[in-house]
């Protein structure tokens, strides 16, 4: 499994988190529940433009904003759970070496194409200007665009050459147009295999997904640039480059391989040896992605590794669209995002709120919209009032009235038989979600376990049948315990602090995905651990003033 590596040029947002991580986080907690044997690769993308113009914004060199960035995002995962078994960086030398020599075998083998074009320089700074260091008025809307796409305006995708009146972003001195040779890779051999590959045989990918591999193998594919003028990234290992890189989109991809191979060398007892886990035909390969990555990894990533020869394909490219923040997109320039580092200051130990929110709005299949508003709602109508409500009154009730041990279960009544039969299936109904990864109906369906419990004890009342009947009583709060633990698991991969902490009260070690649904994970005696709360309700000052927040950006920005 694999999740995009994220541009090391600034901190990692909400935004990230809901479309990338914690999808893939949730799918790969549960395979391994499940015993399957997982690989979850991230790490960070340290080439490209982007990293370089942060640097040139501060004045410091690309390698100190990189190494200031990877530490904030590597850390802000490990914080939210996101449970990497590797997480490096396209600086490392295992890196380097790796995308250089896949570069050197396509290029001894022919498969790469040498072509001469035009470029944009700019005589001042004697550099090739990449297609995001020009910027001019775009030829449609005639709004400020970037060389390669018209962002503030109508979104085209843009040539920097028809821009009108181009400049450079850095000088703002009009670029001459001068010669550069490039190598590509020709996209265009490899169409009708694409369309097979995809059209044909993964008619089951998200219709998002899908829609855009038909579009682009719908039109003529184009070679394309595989080599930049950079002076920031991996030397081109050709005699004759000097000053040339790899393509961000050649090198970043390959990540996934070389931080593979980077863990797989250090512990081969452990996780084997990365040839096994990319060149061998039982494996299955996930990328998890947003929207704006799709090409590369349904298209021009699959295209490298199939010229190289021996790489399995990507079974799924489950990519979300794009999660709006208070109505607006969000933006790194304008500030505009929920940084996850400040979230983590602000909201110390509630990574399984925003988790929870995250996933319940989860971008699958529209954009979708995250509102402060609908974060407390749901914490405290979803995560308190329905969820921590009915662990709190099973677990208090049973401290309450058999000290702290579960107690036995008598004869079921129909109506616990039917809360049984409510509960029974559910992890088939979670885990057909999860297969097709549905992660937001599936955290629903863990949900209605919760439900189920809460409407049980409203309907059953123990705490008034104390007084008379204290076999129902046993009756009752064991099998509500049984739902407790049940919910311990459903709940682990969507929340896996929260279910840690569950466990902990009922002093339950170990647990399997395989025992879910059913009535017998408690047995009768067990003690309980510890009681606390689960979740907390969060109060109307602490939304205010992340609003209060949002609307001072607003006003700056608008400044
Ligand atoms: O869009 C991005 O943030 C890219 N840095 C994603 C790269 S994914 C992979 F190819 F590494
Ligand atoms: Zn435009």
């Amino acid at each position: 499994m694999t999740s995009a590596l994220p541009y090391a040029n600034g901190p990692v947002h909400i935004g990230h988190l809901a479309g990338v991580y914690v999808p893939a986080d949730i799918y790969v907690r549960y395979l391994r529940l499940k015993g399957e044997e997982v690989l979850f690769v991230g790490g960070s993308d340290e080439h490209g433009v982007p990293v370089t113009q942060r640097a040139r914004k501060e004045g410091i060199t690309p390698q100190d904003v990189v190494d200031r960035y990877h530490g904030i995002i590597k850390e802000s995962f490990k914080e939210f759970g996101i449970s990497f078994d590797v997480y490096s960086r396209t600086t490392s030398d295992v890196h380097h070496k790796f995308a250089s020599d896949f570069f050197r075998k396509l290029y001894d083998e022919g498969k790469l194409v040498e072509q001469s074009t035009q470029q944009f320089y700019d005589e001042k700074t004697e550099k090739f200007l990449t297609d995001r260091d020009v910027v001019g008025e775009c030829p449609y809307c005639h709004k400020q665009a970037y060389g390669n796409q018209c962002e503030e305006g109508c979104g085209r995708a843009l040539e920097p050459t028809e821009l009108i009146n181009p400049r450079s972003k850095e000088t703002g001195e009009t670029p001459i147009l001068k010669e550069t040779k490039n190598w590509y890779l020709p996209l265009n051999e490899y169409q009708q295999w694409l369309k097979e590959w995809i059209l044909e045989g993964h008619k089951e990918w998200r219709p998002n997904v899908y829609g855009q591999c038909k579009s682009w193998l719908d039109m003529d594919l184009q070679p394309r640039a595989m080599t930049r003028d950079l002076d920031w990234g991996i030397p081109v290992p050709v005699e004759g480059a000097d000053g040339k890189v790899l393509y961000v989109w050649f090198d970043a991809p390959i990540g996934y391989i070389s931080n593979t191979k980077e863990l797989c060398d250090k512990e081969p007892e452990k996780h084997g040896s990365w040839e096994q886990w990319w060149q061998s035909e039982d494996t299955r390969l996930v990328h998890f992605i947003g929207k704006d990555n799709i090409v590369f990894h349904c298209i021009i990533f699959p295209v490298m590794m199939k010229a190289h020869g021996k790489y399995v394909m990507p079974d799924n490219v489950p990519s979300n669209e794009f999660l709006n923040l208070e109505d607006d997109k969000i933006s790194t320039s304008r500030n505009w995002a929920v940084w996850l580092n400040e979230y983590l200051v602000d909201f110390p130990g509630k990574q399984d709120v925003l988790r929870y929110v995250l996933t319940a709005n989860a971008p699958e299949t529209k954009d979708n919209n995250f509102t402060w508003k609908d974060f407390q709602a749901r914490n405290n109508n979803e995560l308190v009032a329905v969820y921590g409500n009915f662990v709190n009154r099973a677990l208090v009730l049973t401290k309450k009235y058999f000290d702290g041990k579960v107690p036995a279960c008598g004869e079921l009544t129909d109506y616990d038989k039917s809360i049984v039969a409510e509960f029974v299936d559910v992890k088939g109904k979670v885990e057909n979600l999860l297969d097709q990864y549905k992660f937001r109906e599936a955290q629903k369906e863990a949900m209605e376990l919760a439900r189920i419990g809460n409407r049980y004890l409203a309907e059953t009342e123990p705490w008034k049948l104390a007084k008379t009947d204290m076999d129902r009583v046993a009756t009752i709060l064991n099998l509500s315990l049984q739902l407790v633990a049940n919910l311990s698991i459903v709940f682990e991969p969507f929340l896996p602090f929260s279910s840690k902490k569950l466990r902990e009260m009922l002093n339950l070690a170990s647990f399997e995905w395989t025992s879910l649904g059913s009535t017998e994970l408690l047995a009768e005696g067990h003690e309980l651990g510890e009681v606390g709360l689960l979740f907390e309700k969060i109060e109307d000052e602490t939304i205010q003033a992340q609003l209060d927040r949002l609307e001072r950006i607003k006003k700056e920005n608008e400044a």
